[in-house]
């Protein structure tokens, strides 16, 4: 078979004056003159940061991806992009999901890279990475950092983000004191890794995983195991492979792919923020996938991985009791996997995870006991949501999933933030809280404040649920009957702008409904007085954002960023 000459060799093949160029500067790190002989150029795309806690052993890591290719003949040369930290960036890491992601494509485009190692950890960086590769197409391969080890305190397991919900709760409540809450800090997050409940991070990596974008088992590993480093070294070496057999991302992200992780978010109790970065992976690709096959795909999926916050146990669990492949073997084994689905490794994602055992039926239950029977993520319509709205049932109250009640209405975050201690709010447990102008132009990048904290009045009382409305996002490590996503948002003039104090709002999960029950005509009134917020921000990155984000529905991307460029060479310039 005659050897296909590879992108890179457009810098680094020419006996010329650019060839010439290309490789002598490269030769200042010490390569030897004969590694530019038309090996693969891998590029491993590193989102290493101190301020990036998550991400923050990837300078290791990266080290064993690259002894894997030069391993199998490649040249590894990394490469730092955007780091999003979830726990750091204000006002939210979701802002510069997009921006992440045009530094990742045109890094990619603009050197002389053959293909790809996606190094993923905290929430965003997954996204990010992949968005970006997805919009050149070149062979890529995902290696997540890995969850953290199991939080502890005072003998209990506790989960990142759900104890801090839950201890903020009890703090506020009055049921723990601050020192005990101070020193739940370090017992939480105790080593390397990304947050270890099924939170958005362990989410993004279980959806590469289904994907087809990793090697299977790449999704639960600890970040401190040391199989966490075998996988990265055989990450190295499968990409030198990819790139020999032209194996690229548009390959792999077909529409069998998307199904095939939708369900498997439903059957792991994923975040709902999944819904966001999946939508916008399809845009990047041109596979078209809707909000609506979110329900479609999901609805009849059980959730049987029983992880916080959704369930009890956590990532270190999950890996041993099988990770991510014993729970596709069961969608498999129920017909709820399309098979056929190609993965980077060459082979097809049933033959992947054929026969991978379950070795503990609590943390993966059988599918016949699920945590929850009808998991995935419920897409509601209704006059309050024309283009929809997200629910995830696997972590709402049974009792709240029908229920009709009274708003109690914040028009922003700071107004929820001046009102929700009041003791005088009037406001009960069968009340519905509405946060409104937290979408993804309202509040530019649409924050992760749609799980409000209850009044803590109620708290006080015991009440730890109700149902809760808004445009905004939720973390994935939370939990509580809570509508998210409401498109068109609020700061458009969607409907949820025109809810005021006291109107009736019905919710029916199962029937899929959020109405406003108020008359069209009152509706219409209120419409024609409706006054649009000003733009928080008139320059700057910021005011690039709020122009051209899209909405929920269609993955909260950049309308200029949606579609695949591919990689074509750009032109030299010197
Ligand atoms: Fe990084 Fe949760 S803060 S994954």
């Amino acid at each position: 078979m005659e050897k296909r000459k590879l992108r890179s060799q457009a810098w680094f093949g020419g006996q010329d004056r650019d060839g010439f160029t290309h490789r002598s500067w490269m030769r200042n790190q010490g390569f030897p003159g004969d590694v530019f002989d038309g090996r693969p150029v891998i590029g491993i795309c590193n989102t290493w940061s101190e301020l990036t806690p998550c991400n923050a052993h990837f300078r290791e890591l990266a080290q064993r991806v690259k002894n894997g290719v030069w391993e199998a003949g490649g040249l590894p040369l990394e490469f730092p992009v955007t780091s999003l930290g979830e726990s750091n960036m204000r006002p939210t890491a979701m802002l510069f999901r997009n921006l992440a992601s045009m530094d990742v494509e045109e890094s990619i485009r603009a050197n002389p890279i053959d293909g790809v190692v996606l190094m993923c950890g905290c929430d965003k960086t997954t996204p990010s990475l992949v968005m970006g590769a997805a919009s050149c197409d070149v062979p890529a391969i995902v290696i997540s950092g890995g969850p953290m080890l199991n939080g502890r305190y005072r003998g209990e397991v506790i989960g990142s983000g759900t104890a801090v919900w839950r201890f903020t709760d009890a703090m506020r409540a009055g049921k723990i004191s601050k020192q005990e809450f101070m020193d739940a800090e370090s017992c939480l997050s105790r080593s390397p890794g990304h947050c270890m409940t099924m939170g958005t991070a362990s989410t993004m990596a279980c959806m590469v995983e289904a994907l087809g974008l990793s090697l299977p088992g790449n999704a639960a590993i600890p970040a401190v195991d040391s199989r966490r480093s075998e996988l990265a070294h055989e990450t190295g070496r499968r990409i030198v492979a990819m790139v020999h057999e032209d194996l690229r991302i548009s390959k792999i992200l077909t529409r069998k792919a998307f199904q095939n992780a939708i369900r498997a978010n439903a059957a792991i109790g994923g975040s709902t923020n999944a819904v966001i970065h999946l939508l916008a992976f399809a845009g990047r690709v041109g596979v078209p996938l809707t909000l609506d096959d979110w329900d479609r795909y999901g609805r009849d999926v059980r959730t049987i991985v029983d992880l916080q916050p959704s369930g009890r146990f956590l990532m270190e669990e999950f890996y041993y009791a099988g990770g991510l492949p014993a729970v596709l073997s069961k969608l498999a084994q129920h017909g709820q996997l399309d098979e056929d689905a190609l993965t980077v490794n060459g082979h097809t994602i049933g033959e992947n995870v054929k026969d991978a055992p379950n070795w503990n039926t609590e943390v993966i239950r059988d599918y016949e006991r699920p945590l929850v029977e009808s998991g995935g993520i419920a897409v509601l319509r209704g006059n309050l949501c024309p283009d929809g709205a997200v629910l995830k049932p696997s972590a709402a109250s049974p009792n709240l999933m029908r229920h009709r009640g009274r708003a109690v209405v914040f028009e922003n975050i700071e107004h929820y933030k001046a009102r929700i201690d009041d003791p005088n709010l009037a406001v009960d447990e069968t009340s519905i809280l509405v946060l409104k102008n937290c979408g993804p132009r309202g509040y530019p990048g649409m924050a992760e404040v749609g799980n409000m904290g209850l009044p803590p009045k109620l708290l006080e009382r015991g009440i730890t649920d109700m149902v809760r409305i808004s445009d905004a996002r939720m973390s994935g490590t939370a939990y509580g009957t809570v509508v998210l996503h409401v498109s068109p948002e609020a700061a458009l003039g969607g409907p949820l702008a025109l809810v005021e104090e006291g109107d009736w709002i019905e919710l029916d999960v199962e029937a899929r409904r959020l109405h406003l029950d108020v008359d069209e005509a009152e509706l219409a009134r209120r419409q024609a007085k409706w006054i649009a917020p000003e733009p928080a921000f008139k320059s700057g990155y910021q005011s690039l954002y709020v122009k051209h984000v899209l909405q929920a529905d269609r993955g909260a991307d950049f309308d200029f960023l949606v579609g695949c460029r591919g990689h074509e060479i750009p032109r030299e310039s010197h």
